[in-house]
């Protein structure tokens, strides 16, 4: 294709583009909540791949544990939802399949393990796929290091930034590629809103708006302005503004990281962070992770796949804490506190040091001897 034929084509398609996100503000602001249906609470069930089905395995035994009674009595029910997996999703070219996004849309909350994301290409991961499907706007990742005073909330937004159209850049190949960054108004208030109320609701005075404002003008510089408008609602919470570089320094800074709160970002900035937040914690492999919209809700782990771990072998020693972690999250959301706090008090016991190591090597503990210390610790 000549330059002007690929100019002509790329701005038809900026075009369309344009256009379904301004579509998509139109519904955001339009939305309102569905109305909470009565009857049974559906959790969908999704194994992924790699080590998730084996971490799946995990967690779909300690629900059925802790669950028991409400599982018995029908207002709980667990549905395992199959074809989330990459050979299908490939045969498929579809990041989610149509019938498996059906089945997960007739589900209030779903849990699932981590899926394959294929890196270049055109496929989408399933995970954004998800989050925009459900409308899951808000990421919700806490991270605590008791012992230094962390205590740490991130909210990051998950359906926008560079997400929303990370497969349809535009290449002129050998030449150069595009890609586009979204943020709206109504997106970036809903994500503010939440973080803010958490803070509210949970007696933290401070929330850190992390952009890079100086660089990205227009799309970050939207983020923190519009932060900054909610944050007037909340006159008892301070509200600071930080870049995104500095911020990352600053986690690692033991004599400044115990005195942020709560954070709020955009998408890609929410991301990178929140691994590095984790990593503090004691790896990403114990990151509990929500998604979170006004109609449904999902729980995930927040590491990979681990396919070094199968080729190895490695089967038994995976770490299932950061699904146990998720699963405590959704019990919360549930709004099953008593269960939600027994279940955090034996996964704290579990990072004390007399507790069964699992490390991912052979050297290290058996995932089981660690479901069997927190089974015993429940
Ligand atoms: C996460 C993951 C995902 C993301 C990947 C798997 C698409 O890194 O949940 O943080 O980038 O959001
Ligand atoms: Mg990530």
């Amino acid at each position: 294709m000549d330059r002007e034929t690929a100019i002509k084509k790329s701005l038809e398609q900026f075009e369309i583009l344009l256009r379904e996100q301004l579509d998509r503000v139109d519904r955001m602001k339009e939305a309102t909540a569905r109305a909470e249906s009565g009857g049974p609470k559906v959790i969908g069930l999704i194994d992924g791949d790699g080590i998730g089905p084996l971490i799946m395995k995990k967690a779909e035994g300690l629900l059925r544990k802790l669950l028991k009674d409400d599982i018995d009595s029908g207002d709980i029910v667990l549905r395992k939802i199959d074809g989330l997996t990459i050979e299908n999703r490939l045969a498929l070219n579809k990041s989610v399949p149509e019938d498996v996004l059906e089945e997960i849309k007739k589900c209030d909350i779903i849990l699932k393990g981590p899926t394959t994301t294929p890196k270049g290409g055109t496929m989408e991961s399933a995970n954004v796929t998800l989050r925009r499907e459900l409308d899951l706007y808000a990421n919700v990742r806490p991270v605590s290091v008791p012992e230094e005073g962390i205590d740490w909330m991130f909210f990051r937004e998950n359906t926008e930034g560079e997400y929303v159209l990370g497969s349809r850049g535009i290449d002129f190949e050998g030449e150069m590629a595009v890609d586009f960054k979204v943020i709206t108004d109504p997106g970036t208030e809903r994500i503010a809103r939440a973080a803010f109320e958490y803070a509210k609701n949970n007696g933290k005075t401070s929330v850190s708006i992390v952009t890079k404002a100086n660089i990205m003008k227009k799309t970050d510089g939207k983020f923190s302005e519009i932060c900054r408008r909610v944050a007037a609602d909340y006159q008892d919470i301070k509200a600071e503004d930080w870049y995104v570089d500095i911020m990352s320094a600053n986690l690692v800074n033991p004599n400044m990281r115990s005195k942020f709160q709560v954070f709020v970002l955009p998408n890609l900035y929410g991301d990178i962070i929140t691994d590095e937040a984790a990593e503090i914690q004691g790896g990403v492999g114990t990151g509990g992770s929500a998604n979170l919209g006004d109609r449904y809700a999902m729980f995930e782990a927040i590491h990979g796949t681990a396919p070094r771990m199968i080729e190895d072998g490695l089967q038994d020693y995976v770490n299932p804490m950061s699904i146990f972690k998720a699963c405590e999250m959704m019990l919360r959301h549930m709004g099953i506190a008593d269960k939600a706090d027994k279940l955090q008090k034996a996964l704290d016991k579990a990072q004390s040091p007399d507790a069964p190591k699992v490390t991912g090597f052979r050297e290290g503990s058996k995932t089981a001897e660690l479901v069997e210390y927190i089974y015993d610790k429940l």
